[in-house]
């Protein structure tokens, strides 16, 4: 399609969108493209009333993306991001406006469940495999929101102030590892970044395109543009949804000779790319997958996703036992318990989810008692006291408890980390007559030490989608192995996170002056204790690693071990690498996550794992060259089950920019 054909007024149409969703055709003179949420699941809006509500067509639930981050597994990611493409595809949806990789800065921010992690490389590498996985069956991907939107807390306004180091390393590193896949989108944020507004944020957008190789259009988030030709001017090619009045001032500034003809064709260009690109990404593509395989696909990562954070031996489940099931969340009326709100929303008209039920077929007599709903109860049906006479009379008592959507929602943050008190109290109340396992549903972390210490397991569950019910008994009766790791720290309480402490904070700027101590690179420096560390996670299985060696290279270190499963179950580990510098000269976190793998390893067998930490693993920002610096001096490689189970360290030593590994 060539930029020539169009007129000038065509061309500030075309970076103005057409409606909502679709980008202008001029009545068929071009292709026209149609945009979609979200990120775990397809939100095609039906209708929208006039105080902006919006319903949505029934779509396949998909795990909330914390869950897809907690399976550590890149495949899961890539899975994920195939079957919301035969989705797009069916409904004739060529964008979906996702993923999110926006840093879980602090756990209260309210859309931490459509984010992925706390580690910039987990978020960016997960992100990349569903953007993969979307774009090679035919969707495009629409990488969100370009930046620091860390909070929900006055989001159009307030401005994150963040130093430049800190952007490099932690925030806009997810976005440099997605970049990799290709998207062929961005969203700005809607906050301002350093005071200038997400839209018009011109060294971010330049960032992306000259040295992330981000190559695609970058999107408004809806009604997040002031001033329109501001914006164009700082690169941002499309306003979405349309706006009559910011378009009629695009155009009087135009007349008014303030936009060069240049920097309009600059948008337009791009825009045009897009659709062509977008089109042909679709050319010949037909779902690959059934809708039950897209649901069973959605089941295995939640299956893989799920975290067993404590377990005193009672999971898996023996035969037989009497359990006594309890909490709405096992069998919830209201879908919203297991889901977020907002974009990322997705209608789960139709679907079902029944835990107990899901455990009956499994060979269990189960007693089930709703107890609460929520925060409170709801009705005579809900009987708290019920639910603990139940659990005293069973051999196990198994406590589904969590958030949902009227906690954990876009334009909205969560005031606390705690459950809701009557959560917590039947928690306790179940955990002093029988054995007890909980199971909670949420998007992220949840404060727990009021009655951590008190139950024999606790089982993760996030916000699992189509098949979710059938995935947790799988586990709790042990068909399934657990191998989900937490992609974010667990702190013991609120007041532990750096993000927390903002002290004069003015109403309308969020000082990000915890710099780069995000999540465990605060905790771990600080030596703060966390409840449960970021990348822990247990399994049935036990596994041990072995031969490990590793070998200087010109540009970095390579390194070989074999984990061994000396269990017999079979299972995935997860490897995490960690590395830390000795004695840097600049200001650095004590360890950060630069590598991972997830391996399947056979009852009794033993699997070989590679992994390369280039120069880059090593390096720091450098606020003083302005570019990223690999220093001169002693460097610690940690591998390890979690970021706080290390079980194996090589020292290397860089001299000249050379790496050599220093003796055992
Ligand atoms: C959200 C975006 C979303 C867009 C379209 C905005 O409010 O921030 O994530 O894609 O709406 O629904």
């Amino acid at each position: 399609m060539d930029i020539k054909k169009l007129t000038a007024k065509e061309k500030l149409r075309l970076v103005c969108g057409k409606d909502f969703w679709h980008t202008e055709d001029f009545g068929g003179k071009i292709p026209q493209i149609t945009v979609a949420d979200g990120p775990v699941g397809l939100r095609v809006v039906k209708a929208r009333v006039a105080d902006g509500t919006e319903t949505a067509y029934p779509a396949i639930p998909y795990p909330s993306v914390q869950l897809l981050a907690n399976t550590w597994n890149r495949n899961c990611a890539r899975e994920m991001g195939a079957a919301l493409a035969d989705d797009c595809l069916e409904k004739g949806v060529d964008i979906l406006l996702a993923p999110g990789v926006n840093i879980k800065r602090t756990p209260l921010c309210g859309r931490n469940f459509e984010y992925f992690s706390e580690d910039p490389l987990l978020a960016g590498e997960m992100a990349k495999a569903y953007i993969c996985g979307l774009q090679e069956n035919g969707a495009g991907a629409c990488l969100k929101h370009f930046c620091c939107n860390n909070l929900e807390y006055d989001r159009l306004h307030q401005s994150s102030d963040v130093d430049e180091r800190t952007l490099r390393e932690i925030y806009y590193l997810p976005f440099e590892i997605a970049c990799e896949a290709k998207p062929v989108s961005v969203m700005c944020s809607y906050n301002r970044i350093n005071g200038t507004y997400g839209a018009e944020y011109k060294k971010g957008f330049t960032v992306l395109r000259e040295e992330f190789g981000f190559g695609g259009a970058v999107f408004s988030d809806w009604s997040a543009v002031r001033d329109r030709t501001a914006s164009l001017k700082a690169g941002l090619d499309i306003e979405m949804p349309f706006c009559e009045e910011n378009y009629q001032k695009l155009c009087r500034d135009y007349e008014d000779g303030k936009i060069a003809e240049a920097e309009l064709d600059a948008c337009a260009e791009r825009v045009l790319t897009l659709i062509s690109r977008c089109k042909t990404m679709r050319e010949g593509k037909k779902s690959c997958c059934s809708e039950a395989e897209r649901r069973r696909i959605a089941q295995d990562i939640a299956a893989e996703g799920m975290v067993l954070l404590k377990n005193d031996g009672v999971l898996p489940l023996a035969a037989g036992v009497r359990l006594a099931v309890a909490g709405c969340y096992a069998q919830p009326s209201d879908m919203g318990m297991l889901r977020g709100a907002g974009a990322a929303a997705v209608n789960r008209e139709g679907e079902t989810f029944d835990v107990p039920d899901c455990l009956t077929k499994r060979g269990y007599s189960v007693a089930f008692e709703p107890a609460f709903s929520y925060d409170g109860v709801d009705s005579f049906h809900q009987d708290a006291r019920r639910a603990v006479q139940l659990a005293a009379g069973s051999d196990v008592s198994i406590l589904c408890v969590g958030l949902g959507e009227k906690f954990e929602r876009e334009s909205a943050d969560r005031e606390t980390l705690r459950l809701p008190l009557v959560q917590e109290r039947a928690i306790l109340a179940s955990a002093a007559v029988a054995p007890t396992v909980v199971v909670v549903f949420a998007g992220a972390a949840v404060d727990m030490s009021a009655w951590a210490d008190k139950v024999s397991a606790i089982l993760f569950a996030g916000y699992p989608g189509a098949g979710g019910d059938e995935a947790l008994a799988s586990i709790l009766s042990g068909e399934n192995n657990p191998c989900g790791r937490l992609s974010e720290s667990f702190p013991f309480s609120l007041a532990d996170c750096p993000a927390s402490q903002e002290e004069g904070v003015s109403v309308g700027v969020t000082r990000y002056r915890e710099g780069l101590d995000v999540g465990y690179r605060h905790y771990f420096t600080h030596h703060i204790p966390v409840l449960f560390a970021f990348g822990h996670g247990l399994s049935y299985a036990s596994f041990v690693y072995r031969n490990f060696t590793a070998e200087a290279e010109e540009d970095g270190v390579s390194i070989l071990l074999d984990v061994c499963n000396t269990s017999d179950r079979a299972g995935k580990e997860v490897v995490e690498v960690y590395v830390r510098e000795c004695a840097p000269v600049v200001y650095r976190p004590d360890r950060e996550l630069k590598a991972f793998d997830k391996v399947f390893v056979e009852d009794g067998g033993s699997r070989q794992v590679a992994f390369r930490l280039g120069r880059r693993a090593f390096a720091h920002w450098s606020a003083a060259e302005d570019g990223w610096r690999v220093s001169d001096g002693v460097y610690e490689i940690l591998i390890g089950a979690s970021s706080e189970d290390i079980r194996l360290i090589r020292k290397v030593r860089v001299e000249d920019g050379n790496f050599s590994l220093m003796p055992l």
